[in-house]
């Protein structure tokens, strides 16, 4: 298993483009499932996740050609529609392939994703939006085996709890459901936001995506379209924070701040000196910064996402900050390791109490989910000494060979095999 060598106090300077956003590009890819026309992506990342969707998509039938960050889609020739319990496993997000199953061929098998590190990831509110738009299912061997009597059927459906996977789902199998659809209490997301413009540009009728509200009219099938993927908003606030912990001028560029405004304006209240341009923010280094109090929220609220990099950034901060995580129920396990780098922190139920004015020190680490993973990497950025990542591989479903996209701005981290 790969592991990451940080070298400490790592000097960063100039610039960095932002890459296509994960959490958008999973559910278009598999929004594909729902035409037989090609579908033609550009700004997609070089991310372990992607190739994971590839892999599950290719096991159904479908065809890509991939040139760079250019990705084309040909799903005229689905011959299976079951996701098999290896891939599933690899990535939770293979859920998102089971509406749009469901909406075009009237049955689907997927294995149940399971759990993660940072909760149990149930789907309840997936498999209660599609039994609302007609859908029937078994849960046999680990499975959830769905079918539907001739075609979905269009109608309202409330969700008790926001949940961004299971608007999109639903949203994906309403496409091509008979009648209107109205989810209330849909995720307002800018990733949904993103697979709604890129379904009407495929033919669908959607409004209101961003919003709480959004209304479907099915479409009887869809045409070839091409699509870029909105920028990875969790990516950027990632680095616009490391760029705050070393304390260095720095351009994040290729962004669109609209998607970052509570994160940004936190940073502010926390003294970061930042300027907002229309596609860019410029970090400016100041002498001091100041701790917070947060909670993640759904969008547009601080994001679940940036979580662990703003633990790590308050670590060095003058004061005490907390964190209350609302969203996830274990996504603290970032805590033992950044205490192991020199960090004072302490948990209790769903709030971290950290105590800033820390200095980190260099040490050996252990990665347990993605975004957990980059914030060691921040701290052994900032670090004094060497910081050695272990299991990298949660590392690289989100960030892009961090190693060299980071690296090339001054930071020196090497991946041992
Ligand atoms: C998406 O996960 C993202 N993943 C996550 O990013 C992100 O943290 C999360 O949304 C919240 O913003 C992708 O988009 C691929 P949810 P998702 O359904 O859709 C509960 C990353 O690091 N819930 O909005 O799985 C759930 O347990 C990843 O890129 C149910 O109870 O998240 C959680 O407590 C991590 N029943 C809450 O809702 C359900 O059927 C929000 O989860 C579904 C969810």
């Amino acid at each position: 298993m790969d592991k990451l060598k940080v070298f400490g106090k790592a000097n960063l300077n100039g610039s960095i483009k932002i890459p296509g956003a994960k959490n958008a590009v999973l559910p278009i890819m598999a929004c594909s499932i729902l035409s037989n026309q090609s579908l033609h992506l550009t700004n997609v990342p070089n991310l372990v996740d992607i190739l994971t969707m590839k892999k599950l998509l290719k096991n159904f039938g479908i065809v890509f050609h991939s040139h760079e960050n250019s990705l084309s889609v040909i799903a005229n020739n689905i011959s299976n529609q079951v996701a098999d319990y290896d891939l599933v496993r690899k990535m939770r997000a293979s859920i998102l392939v089971f509406g749009p199953l469901l909406s075009r061929f009237g049955k689907a098998k997927i294995s149940l994703p399971g759990g993660c590190s940072i909760g149990t990831r149930p789907i309840n509110l997936h498999l209660y939006g599609l039994e609302r738009l007609g859908a029937s299912f078994i849960i046999k061997d680990g499975y959830v085996i769905g079918k539907v009597k001739d075609k979905l059927k269009g109608t309202s459906i409330k969700l008790p709890l926001v949940s961004v996977g299971a608007t999109e789902n639903i949203l994906m199998a309403s496409v091509l459901a008979k009648g209107k659809t109205t989810i209330i209490n849909a995720a307002k997301e800018p990733e949904v936001k993103d697979l709604s413009n890129c379904l009407n540009k495929m033919g669908a009728k959607i409004v209101g995506a961003g919003t709480s509200i959004i209304k479907i009219e099915g479409v009887s099938k869809l045409k070839e379209a091409e699509h870029s993927i909105i920028s990875d908003r969790i990516v950027a606030g990632t680095y616009i924070i490391a760029a705050i912990m070393l304390n260095k001028n720095f351009v994040v560029k290729n962004i669109n701040p609209k998607h970052l405004e509570t994160p940004i304006k936190i940073l502010k209240q926390m003294n970061a000196k930042l300027d907002i341009g229309d596609n860019y923010i410029k970090i400016n280094s100041t002498h001091s910064i100041k701790g917070a109090t947060i909670k993640t929220k759904p969008y547009p609220g601080f994001p679940t996402d940036l979580q662990a990099q703003m633990m790590a950034l308050m670590s060095l901060a003058d004061g005490k900050s907390e964190i209350k995580e609302n969203i996830f129920e274990n996504r603290f396990l970032h805590v033992p390791e950044l205490n192991r780098l020199g960090a004072d922190i302490s948990v209790k139920n769903d709030i971290a109490f950290i105590n800033g004015n820390r200095e980190f020190k260099g040490a050996q680490v252990m990665a347990s989910d993605l975004r957990a993973s980059v914030s060691l990497v921040l701290a052994g950025l900032s670090a004094k000494g060497i910081t050695t990542i272990n299991r990298v591989y949660h590392l690289d479903r989100g960030y892009e060979k961090i190693e060299k996209t980071l690296g090339n701005c001054g930071p020196k981290i090497e991946r041992l095999k």
